[in-house]
């Protein structure tokens, strides 16, 4: 028997108005001058506001800082500049506010703040000291990439404009909160697309090979939160408990994925960096083709799967419960516009080649319910195109 390594640490505060309670969460923590790091995107939110109330309006730029500069693909420069801001303004905190990419960008700039020459390409090369980091305080308004219970922070070099995962267990937040009135101002399909992310983490860590019973068992609840609660939240956007189980269920797909991912996210990745493509969007399309590839070599992998999502798949054969699943998780997709092809989203077969060479080289797949090779990728991207 191998031995393995549990960890569930990240303090969470859940509920609607939790992110009103912010100001005695700092006092708690020993922050006063709190940055806040977000992007031009969530700047301009009803979430954002409350945050600025929360914070006070008039103390802004007095006693709180804001840099809301991050690209939806977080560069270096959105680590470095607000770790410069950091030590200019004398901050002793970070807040991130925002989607995955806010929230990684403001992991990582407490790293930074500490060491502002230190060279993020050098990340593994180089040991970093990662004591005495300052606070940091996740405050999600999308329900998708669970970034917030991440010890990881996904940035693009400089030098390879390659995405590279910056891993440290002291970039996990001192403090999550998940406030669903933050997420009532996400359009239906962002809704959509960041939930079918939720989805899929937890469909990919549950499936995949590695041996954590605790993630998942997390992530089959996490399956069966998503099953219920996402087309409520895409329907009525206001709906603040099915708001609230998105929030929960984001959250459990990322405590889940530390189990790992799997095809659907080495398909995925390129998706985005070469085609521009939304994460969400990019899993959810290539999510049915994948599940069905790994039902042929795994009979029966995804049964467990199905009674999470209601179905009466306990009894009957492999084939028929992992049958029964996928035609289940397909409609459902499409119940929420996720049935498109990639071609409908400007993805030319030109572009194939490149598409099949980042995938390969994509670490997720590696930990595949089965394994791939780079011609099933190719395969599997064709059966998606
Ligand atoms: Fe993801």
């Amino acid at each position: 028997m191998n031995l393995t390594t549990f960890s569930f640490p990240t303090r969470t505060r859940f509920g609607a108005g939790a992110v009103r309670e912010l100001p005695e969460a700092l006092a708690q923590l020993g922050v006063r001058r709190p940055l806040v790091v977000t992007d031009a995107g969530v700047a301009r939110t009803e979430a954002f506001q409350i945050l600025t109330q929360v914070l006070g309006e008039a103390g802004r730029d007095r006693d709180w800082f804001v840099f809301s500069e991050v690209h939806p693909n977080p560069i270096e420069d959105d680590v470095r500049r607000p770790a410069a801001l950091f030590r200019e303004k004398g901050c002793d905190g970070v807040i991130a506010i925002g989607g995955g990419s806010p929230l990684d960008a403001g992991k990582a700039a407490r790293l930074l703040a500490k060491r502002l020459e230190f060279p993020l390409a050098k990340f593994y090369e180089q040991p970093a000291d990662w004591t005495g980091l300052a606070p940091f305080i996740a405050i999600p308004t999308t329900a998708g990439t669970g970034s917030e219970v991440g010890r990881s922070s996904v940035i693009t070099l400089d030098s390879t404009q390659r995405k590279a995962v910056l891993f440290h267990a002291e970039l996990l937040a001192k403090l999550v909160i998940l406030d669903p009135e933050l997420t009532t101002g996400l359009p239906p399909k962002l809704t959509a697309a960041t939930g079918a992310d939720a989805l899929t983490h937890c469909i990919e860590s549950y499936t995949c090979p590695a041996f954590h019973p605790m993630c998942d068992g997390i992530a089959l609840e996490g399956v069966r939160l998503v099953v219920e609660a996402l087309p409520r939240a895409f329907r009525d956007g206001h709906d603040l408990e099915a708001r609230g189980k998105m929030l929960v269920a984001a959250a459990m797909g990322a405590v889940a994925f530390q189990k790992d991912l799997g095809a659907v996210h080495s398909l995925a990745h390129p998706l985005s960096t070469l085609c521009g493509m939304h994460h969400g969007l990019a899993n959810a399309l290539c999510l049915v083709a994948v599940m069905k590839f790994n039902a042929r070599q795994k009979p029966g992998l995804y049964r467990r799967v199905g009674i999470a999502c209601g179905l009466d798949v306990i009894k009957g054969s492999n084939g028929d419960a992992d049958g029964q699943t996928i035609e289940f998780i397909a409609q459902f997709l499409a119940g929420l516009g996720l049935n498109t092809k990639l071609r409908e989203h400007g993805v030319k077969q030109e572009q194939m080649e490149a598409l099949v060479t980042q995938a390969w080289e994509d670490p997720c797949h590696r930990t595949n319910a089965v394994p791939v090779t780079a011609e099933d990728l190719r395969a599997l991207y064709l059966e998606c195109w």
